[in-house]
């Protein structure tokens, strides 16, 4: 496996070697300064990021490399050059290629050309190293994810889907509570239950918050408009996903010591209310700082080749 696009690229194991990986760089975080000793590793972002960006920039400092950070405006991209050609002149000078934009479609045709690895900072459908921390974050204020349940609130956006995915190959059972206007799409529903059903765990689809939140080990929320959304839907979505704002009351009916998380940034008095997000059950700062850590396995995982890929693990071509 190269590249890590989206979360279910990732085989089970893939997904489990990634925690264990970050659980080590977490406790010895110089470990590995060798991996990228005198290499540069290029971050490509055309939307503003703060724990991804920085994450990943300390993350190459750690494996020993320089990290190159381009923006919007750097490359000549911008200036009509083709993706496919500054894909294959960036792989001749560094050894991974990490990209936040837009279009899925554009992260995919830059792995296509690319002969080191590239990853997904997020793109409009998905964001696979979020979800590769929030499982970490889940692991360690559980002890365990065996018999866990995650509930999503909100937006059924690119967090949405990858935290999904990614409790479906942990065999975490997870709820994702939407308004009919703003569901994940059914492929993807479709894709994450059948690993799920395969991993003993289940998947629930609802427009009722209540019956997402009950017995929960885990409240999870994203802001309601992402970046690259129409900014005049913004009234419109605010009445829409009201109702799934995680607040004290949605916490009563999760587990008493459920945890309440956020990739951030986050909205007070929209998708959470302050007394939560700033509340005792909050693990938003721990899951922030697990960006850091998984970062550091991710890298390192597609730089040495220790990732099979899901497909590829069923036998059928990746
Ligand atoms: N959670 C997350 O991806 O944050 P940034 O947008 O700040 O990178
Ligand atoms: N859904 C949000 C996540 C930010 C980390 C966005 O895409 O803007």
């Amino acid at each position: 496996m190269k590249d890590l696009l989206r979360t279910l690229d990732l085989s089970k194991a893939d997904f489990k070697y990634l925690l264990n990986r970050s659980r080590k760089f977490k406790a010895s975080p110089h470990g590995r300064r060798s991996l990228l000793s005198g290499e540069s590793v290029c971050l490509y972002f055309t939307k503003p990021s703060t724990r991804t960006r920085i994450s990943f920039q300390a993350a190459v400092s750690r494996l020993g490399g320089s990290p190159i950070i381009l923006g919007p405006n750097d490359l000549q991209l911008g200036r009509g050059e083709t993706i496919e050609d500054t894909g294959r002149v960036i792989s001749r000078y560094t050894r991974a290629f990490v990209t936040r934009t837009y279009r899925h479609e554009d992260v995919e045709r830059f792995a296509k050309v690319l002969s080191v690895p590239v990853i997904n900072a997020l793109t409009d459908s998905h964001h696979p190293c979020q979800s590769v921390a929030d499982m970490l974050t889940l692991l360690e204020h559980r002890g365990s994810l065996k018999h866990r349940r995650i509930a999503y609130f909100g937006d059924g956006n690119n967090v949405a889907v990858s935290l999904m995915e990614a409790a479906a190959l942990c065999g975490v059972d997870c709820a994702i509570a939407t308004p009919k206007n703003y569901t994940v799409s059914q492929t993807m529903v479709d894709e994450a239950r059948e690993v799920a059903e395969a991993n003993g765990a289940s998947l629930l689809i609802t427009e009722d918050p209540e019956e997402a939140a009950r017995g929960a080990d885990a409240l999870y929320t994203d802001v309601w408009l992402s970046m690259g959304d129409d900014d005049n839907e913004r009234a419109q979505r605010q009445r829409a996903l009201q109702p799934y704002q995680v607040t004290r009351r949605l916490m009563g009916l999760a587990k008493p010591d459920a945890i309440f998380m956020h990739c951030l940034p986050a909205h007070r008095g929209e998708e959470v209310t302050e007394e939560v997000a700033d509340g005792p059950q909050s693990v938003i700062f721990d899951q922030a700082e697990n960006r850091l850590h998984t970062a550091v396995a991710i890298l390192y995982a597609l730089i040495e080749g220790k990732l099979t890929g899901r497909k590829n693990e069923d036998g059928q071509e990746a």
